[in-house]
């Protein structure tokens, strides 16, 4: 298997890296178990964060599986730094890269922001998050949630509803499905499915009903108002009452998934909060040992 250089989106990624991503997982959430829930692989490494749009979790979950792994964390926050004076983001980088810095992790506004970084930079680069492009290892922690919970992906059929226009987590879906064998579904407003998708063979639903029904889990993204410039149908009340996911859409066995965060009231109905099949908080758990095996790939792999 060919060394992995960076992580900059799951389109570049192998069915066997991406297994061999998954059992690295599965070893590293054994250490997280333990009572010390550390593997110090990466003792005397440094892992840069840069991260210029907001996060809670997949910041604090790259941190933490740094930590875990006993890498030393640099954190870097946009504001309060020479960016405002005019500095470039290269400069930036090469500057923090000039202290000893062996991985970055980057989350940006900008589409390609982290691949821009990978070719300038002789160190790995992880996308965290670019634009509305990629967020690999999102869409690694959602099926790594499903197969822990499954047991296996092979033929399982997962629904994504929502805002698949701006999402990043979508896009990242739409490559690694069929590398892992999940049939995947796609259910938006018709001013939320970017024209092109409706060529990629994957169904596409107008019906929050007919998606959901018989799927084996439900992936449903956040509308991302940020990147919105009006509501995809003609008000926010119209886009959740034909769209929204309420308790009834769901049936015991159909597993539940947001990447967060979530707006209980527009994506998800919230009496969805304590739902038994949610498994949410699941994939926040999981994000640790995703993030873990993905460092480690790259620093040690
Ligand atoms: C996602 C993101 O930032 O793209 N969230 C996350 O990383 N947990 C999804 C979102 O913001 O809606």
């Amino acid at each position: 298997m060919p060394k992995l250089k960076h992580l900059l989106g799951i389109r570049d990624l192998s069915a066997e890296t991406i297994h061999m991503l998954y059992e690295l997982a599965d070893r590293f959430y054994e250490v997280l178990q333990q009572p010390t829930r550390k593997a110090p692989a990466l003792t005397g490494s440094t892992v840069a964060l840069l991260f210029f749009e907001s996060s809670t979790r997949t910041k604090l979950s790259f941190e933490l599986a740094a930590k875990r792994l006993g890498a030393d964390v640099l954190n870097f926050s946009a504001a309060g730094s020479s960016l405002a004076k005019g500095e470039t983001l290269l400069d930036t980088a090469l500057n923090i890269l000039a202290m000893g810095v062996d991985a970055f992790v980057i989350r940006h506004q900008g589409v390609g922001t982290a691949h821009f970084l990978a070719q300038r930079l002789p160190v790995p680069v992880i996308n965290a998050g670019d634009g509305t492009h990629e967020h690999p290892t999102q869409a690694l922690l959602d099926t790594y949630t499903l197969r822990r919970y499954f047991g296996y992906l092979q033929g399982l059929t997962l629904t994504i509803i929502g805002d698949l226009f701006h999402s990043r987590v979508a896009l990242s879906h739409l490559h690694l499905a069929p590398k892992v064998g999940l049939h995947l579904r796609l259910c938006a407003p018709p001013s939320l499915v970017p024209p092109t998708w409706y060529n990629l063979g994957f169904p596409i639903y107008h019906n929050v009903d007919s998606a959901i029904r018989g799927a084996d889990a439900l992936l449903v993204l956040r509308m991302q108002k940020e990147r919105q410039k009006q509501p995809p149908i003609a008000s926010w009340e119209e886009y959740a009452r034909h769209y929204q996911v309420r308790p009834e859409h769901l049936s015991p066995h159909q597993v539940l998934l947001h990447p967060g965060p979530i707006n209980w009231g527009v994506e998800l109905h919230p009496a969805l909060i304590q739902a038994p099949n949610s498994r949410i908080l699941d994939q926040v758990t999981h994000g640790v040992a995703i993030r873990m095996a993905v460092l480690y790939a790259l620093l040690r792999g």
